[in-house]
């Protein structure tokens, strides 16, 4: 595996695979990789002749509160876990050398990303449009793949690549939980025993929307209220959103009449953890 830190060796690296007739498999992430990530891997792997695994922390998505200096970090352990997964190349960049001092274009969408997260952390998908739009511009991937954990970051990068016409095909990974439900996420790492017993009440409250569902109920208003109360039983969970959205167009939706994305997010202690399920009625 050859690992790559410099963004324009990175990009002349590409530019001479697709010459070469090499189809490129892309996964972006920020590291601290964890079976969700490895999932969407070996997706990319069967996909593509050379593929590529990015880890970087993107400074540009990280509110000035948020958690960008304490997000984990472990390159030798992901770099290893890489090496396991039959990555060619692991791209390592450095934060200076991603974004001029200068930079002053960005990538906005301005339709799927107003809600949800994007309510609670203003400027973070810009963050995230533009850094995946220069990574697609360095790495020149055939395919990407994303996780379906991140909803509504999915559906941004898929609206981006459509109205930006990326010549990408973006790829959905499902959402990799723990045996015991709670989605994995690099920042679970932040929690302490009794947390992560609490962090259950984020599938638990999904499944319970889910079997309300099944039960014939329709009505937001409703579901959300009774995943309210049950969220609001576990000390210590407090509720960012939970928001129940058209799947496609990612309108808010009353009554459950097709296929509806409920996603939430929800502060365990000081960690925000988010989770969704797409409800079929
Ligand atoms: P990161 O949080 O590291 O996630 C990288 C990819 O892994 C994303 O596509 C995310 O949806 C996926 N992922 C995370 N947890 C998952 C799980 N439990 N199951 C399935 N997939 C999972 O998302 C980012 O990084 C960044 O925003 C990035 C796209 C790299 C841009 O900086």
């Amino acid at each position: 595996m050859k690992i790559i830190e410099s963004p324009r060796e990175m990009q002349q690296t590409a530019l001479e695979l697709k010459r070469a007739g090499k189809t490129i498999g892309f996964v972006p992430t920020m590291g601290f990789l964890h079976e969700g990530h490895l999932s969407l891997i070996e997706a990319a792997r069967s996909q593509c002749d050379v593929l590529v695994v990015s880890i970087f922390v993107n400074p540009a998505q990280f509110g000035p509160n948020e958690d960008l200096d304490a997000y984990p970090r472990d390159f030798e352990r992901d770099e290893s876990l890489c090496v396991e997964e039959g990555v060619d190349i692991l791209f390592y960049p450095e934060g200076e050398g991603m974004y001029a001092s200068d930079a002053s274009c960005w990538v906005d969408e301005t339709r799927l990303s107003v809600g949800l997260c994007g309510g609670s952390r203003p400027g973070h998908f810009r963050g995230v449009c533009t850094v995946v739009a220069k990574l697609f511009n360095l790495v020149q991937p055939d395919r990407a793949v994303f996780g379906e954990k991140d909803a509504q970051q999915l559906r941004v990068i898929e609206r981006m690549v459509r109205d930006l016409n990326f010549p990408v095909k973006i790829i959905r990974g499902p959402i990799v939980r723990e045996p015991d439900g709670l989605a994995m996420s690099s920042r679970n790492r932040y929690l302490n025993a009794e947390q992560r017993r609490q962090a259950l009440c984020l599938k638990q409250a999904l499944d319970l929307a889910e079997s309300l569902v099944a039960e014939g109920d329709r009505s937001v208003e409703s579901i959300r209220q009774q995943m309210r109360v049950l969220i609001g039983t576990v000390s210590g969970a407090e509720i960012d959103y939970i928001e129940f959205v058209d799947d496609v167009t990612m309108a808010p939706v009353e009554v459950i009449e097709s296929e509806t994305l409920v996603a939430l997010a929800v502060k365990i202690g000081a960690t925000r953890l988010i989770d969704n399920m797409v409800l079929n009625p």
